[in-house]
Formats: C-alpha cells, sequence, structure tokens
C-alpha cells in the first residue's frame, strides 16, 4: 500500500459513529456477510458491501506473525489505519467499519494466534481463525485447512483466543466439510465447545475447488447438530451464494442461521442489497476508484479489485463497458483514471457511505426467514450437467432442483443515492 504523511495520533475529522454495542453470537444471525478474500476483500470493497447491505464483513486472511511487527498508523485526514510493514501495509482498516469487521488470522499455533490477535483487537470486532484454505503456502506449515485434520491444534488455537480476548471481542473458526459427514460433526463438536460465537462452514471438502458445485446439503445435519448442542452458536454457510436474493434459497436448504459470500461479492460488491446495482463500469467502478484514490489506496490492489467486477449491463453498451476496461487496463495509476472518475477527491463517496451506515447500521440489514422451513426431500436431485465431487456412498445428498421460497421478510431494502461526476445521482 502506498503512504502518505501519517501520525498515530487519531483523525481530527472522522464520521460520526454510531453506539453500538459489542458482537454476540446473535449478530451473526439472519444476516448476510462478505467472506475473507485474500487482495479481493480490500478495504474500498468492505465499505461498499456494508453501504449495500452486507451485515458483517470479515477481512482478508492474515497469517499471525505478518502482523506482528507492524507499525500502526492513522491517516490525519481519512482516518484510514494502516498496519505497515517493512515495505507495505499489511492490513488497512477505518474506524467506521469497526463494529462490522472480523479479522481473519491464519495460524498453527495458540500464542501466535493469540499475539496476532492482540495486536489489531482496537481495530476489529471480532477474530475468525482460518480452518479452510487448501493451498500449500498454508497447509505446508500446519495452517488453514491443514488444521481440519488436527483438531487437538485447531481447538487449543480457539481455546487460547477466547480466553486470553477480552469479552468484547468474538471469537470464530471458518472450517470446510470432511469428507465424511460422522468426522465433520465430531469436529464441530470439538470446535463449538472451545466457546467460539460462530463458525462458517465452507461446504466443500480441503480437496475440492471453487469450480465444484458446494455440497450445501450436508449443512442442514450440521447446524442442526450444533442447535441441539444448546449454546446458541450461529452457524453460517458458505459457498455458491450468489447474493441478498440467492441467499434465501441458501437458507432454505440449509438451515444455517447466516450466509457467507465470497466470489458474489468479488463480483459484485452490492450483491448484499435487494437490488445491486447493475452496469458496474458506469455505477460502481467510478465510485470504487474514486474512494480508493481518496484513501490513498494501493493503485495496484485497486486496479485488480476493480477488475474483477462483472454485472448486467442494461443501460451501457459492451462497447463502451469494453472501452471503460481497456482505459483501466492500461492506467499506470489513478490519474489515468481521470476521464472516467471524473475530477473529485473521494471524500464525497466517503461519507456516502459513512452515512449510509449511519443511518442503516448494517446490522439492522437482516434476512428473516419462516422459522419452520422442512426441506422437500423429493426434490432431491443432481442439476443437469453437475457432477456430485463425493465419491457414491459418502452420504452427501444432492441437490434439490426446486425450492419452496418461505415468505421472506427482507429489512431495509433501500439503497443510499451518491452522486456521479457528471452530476446526476446513481444508485449506489
Ligand atoms: C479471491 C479469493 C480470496 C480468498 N481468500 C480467502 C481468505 O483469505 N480466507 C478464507 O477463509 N477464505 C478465502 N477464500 C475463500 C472464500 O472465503 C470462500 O470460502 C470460497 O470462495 C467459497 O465461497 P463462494 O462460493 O461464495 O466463492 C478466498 C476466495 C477467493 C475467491
Amino acid at each position: 500500500m502506498s503512504r502518505r504523511s501519517h501520525s498515530s495520533s487519531p483523525p481530527p475529522r472522522s464520521a460520526k459513529r454510531t453506539k453500538i454495542d459489542h458482537l454476540t453470537s446473535e449478530d451473526f444471525k439472519n444476516g448476510v456477510f462478505l467472506a475473507p478474500m485474500v487482495r479481493s476483500g480490500a478495504l474500498p470493497t468492505r465499505l461498499f458491501a456494508l453501504k449495500h447491505g452486507a451485515t458483517l464483513v470479515w477481512g482478508p486472511e492474515m497469517v499471525d506473525k505478518a502482523i506482528l511487527h507492524a507499525e500502526r498508523v492513522v491517516d490525519p485526514i481519512t482516518g484510514v489505519i494502516s498496519y505497515n510493514g517493512k515495505s507495505r501495509a499489511m492490513f488497512t482498516t477505518h474506524p467506521i467499519e469497526k463494529p462490522y469487521l472480523i479479522y481473519q488470522i491464519g495460524s498453527a499455533d495458540p500464542e501466535l494466534a493469540v499475539q496476532a490477535a492482540k495486536t489489531v483487537m482496537q481495530d476489529v470486532s471480532g477474530v475468525d481463525l482460518n480452518c479452510g484454505c487448501p493451498m500449500p503456502f498454508s497447509t505446508h506449515s500446519g495452517m488453514g485447512a491443514a488444521l481440519l485434520t488436527n483438531p487437538d491444534l485447531l481447538c487449543s488455537i480457539l481455546t487460547a483466543l477466547r480466553r486470553e480476548m477480552p469479552p468484547e471481542i468474538t471469537v470464530s473458526a471458518k472450517i470446510r466439510l470432511l469428507p465424511s459427514q460422522e468426522d465433520t460433526l465430531k469436529l464441530v463438536e470439538r470446535v463449538v465447545n472451545t466457546g467460539i460465537s460462530a463458525l462458517t462452514v465452507h461446504c466443500r471438502t480441503r480437496n475440492m475447488r471453487d469450480r465444484d458445485r458446494a455440497l450445501v446439503e450436508r449443512l442442514r445435519e450440521i447446524v442442526e447438530f450444533v442447535q441441539s448442542m444448546g449454546k446458541g452458536i450461529a452457524v453460517i454457510e458458505n459457498g455458491d451464494c450468489t447474493g441478498w436474493n440467492d441467499a434465501k434459497r441458501v437458507r432454505e436448504i440449509t438451515g444455517a442461521h447466516s450466509v457467507m459470500i465470497a466470489r458474489g461479492a468479488e463480483s459484485n460488491p452490492t450483491c448484499f442489497s435487494p437490488t445491486p446495482l447493475k452496469d458496474l463500469e458506469k455505477t460502481l467502478l467510478p465510485s470504487y476508484i474514486r474512494l480508493a484514490k481518496y484513501f490513498d489506496h494501493n493503485w495496484g490492489l485497486t486496479k485488480f479489485c476493480v477488475a474483477q467486477f462483472k454485472s448486467q449491463h442494461i443501460t451501457i453498451k459492451r462497447q463502451e463497458a469494453t472501452r471503460l476496461r481497456q482505459v483501466l487496463a492500461q492506467s499506470k495509476g489513478f490519474s489515468g483514471m481521470d476521464d472516467i472518475v471524473g475530477s473529485w477527491t473521494g471524500k464525497e463517496e466517503f461519507d456516502a457511505i459513512a452515512a449510509a451506515i449511519e443511518q442503516h447500521s448494517p446490522r439492522d440489514h437482516r434476512m428473516l426467514l419462516e422459522p419452520t422451513m422442512e426441506l422437500d426431500e423429493s426434490a432431491m436431485t443432481t442439476p443437469p450437467g453437475t457432477q456430485n465431487p463425493e465419491p457414491p456412498g459418502s452420504g452427501a445428498p444432492f441437490m434439490p432442483n426446486t425450492y419452496r421460497m418461505a415468505e421472506s421478510t427482507i429489512l431495509a431494502g433501500r439503497d443510499a443515492v451518491t452522486p456521479t461526476p457528471g452530476g446526476g445521482v446513481a444508485s449506489i
């Protein structure tokens, strides 16, 4: 990340903060969350997600040691907080996201995990342990999905975090399914007994890739099992949910308390809204770049995040969208985007986000479903062209191809209005 002059004192101006008490297990229920995503879960993405209805947001995984020696600096103009390593910012955040921000840790060591959590705890509301990353750089050192087959270590990290962190910081975990449901339930029982507030289950096994359909049908039994333990812990579904409207379907199938979205939000950070933005090259892209510029955000990371956007084109012609993307691809810095983003400083974007969060607390943006939603077992078939990646007889049920959509109560289905450089307004 690039940096400008910093001071360790708090910013002279910051958005007026809504007074919100610390998170509890209840705050992890009836929500739609932004998943942890390295690179793609950058600060501007998290803020746009919150503005458009994400209930809570996870930061990208940070390996425990990486943050330990970082210097915490506050930008006196914007209030952005950077944890700077030797050559770059390891993690950036802003006080307006603190009530909704979960910091994710990659660790294979209880002591280091606690040190990492203590390093950032003044700026976050919860810490989450990544027990699902299947990549060799994570698993080689015993982190991520390697923890799934080392439950003693996994649970010792969670226990240490819960014991050492103050009660106002929640502790949660994100796991993957094990190949057998029986083993998954055994693991879940141990994890839940560590005292966590919430458990996210990425409904894929360690060997499955994102292109493999998530085994969401296996979650219902896990949710019921956790509920039967009587600790009030939230179970969060993760895998293949595309947005707010799709989250209703996922909750109906799984019974999960909440849903977490990764790639859907990478493609469109406004997917948390019942009316996500379309024509992103024209709507979200300029706003995103203006905010990133105001934050002095790293240009390469900004460009990467924006390049992931995908949306329906309604008012914008494909040719125009392609031209805008070409300008982006060729730009070597924020100034290369002046024709597209206008001459604004980006402060307007920040103020609009702060106002939207203040007016409608993201934690009130809840998805309330009918209390009894039974699965129609007769509707179970494998969708055409889809393979169930689990071996036959593993107990993994098939995907229902029809869903009985319960009448859902959707709260707070509104979007704030943001001015555009042309003087008009776009629902951003
Ligand atoms: C770009 C990218 C980065 C990711 N980084 C993380 C991470 O830092 N921590 C983590 O637990 N999972 C990470 N994941 C996995 C997602 O959080 C999520 O579990 C997975 O993509 C399945 O959700 P989806 O089907 O909604 O994409 C990442 C996924 C993507 C696409």
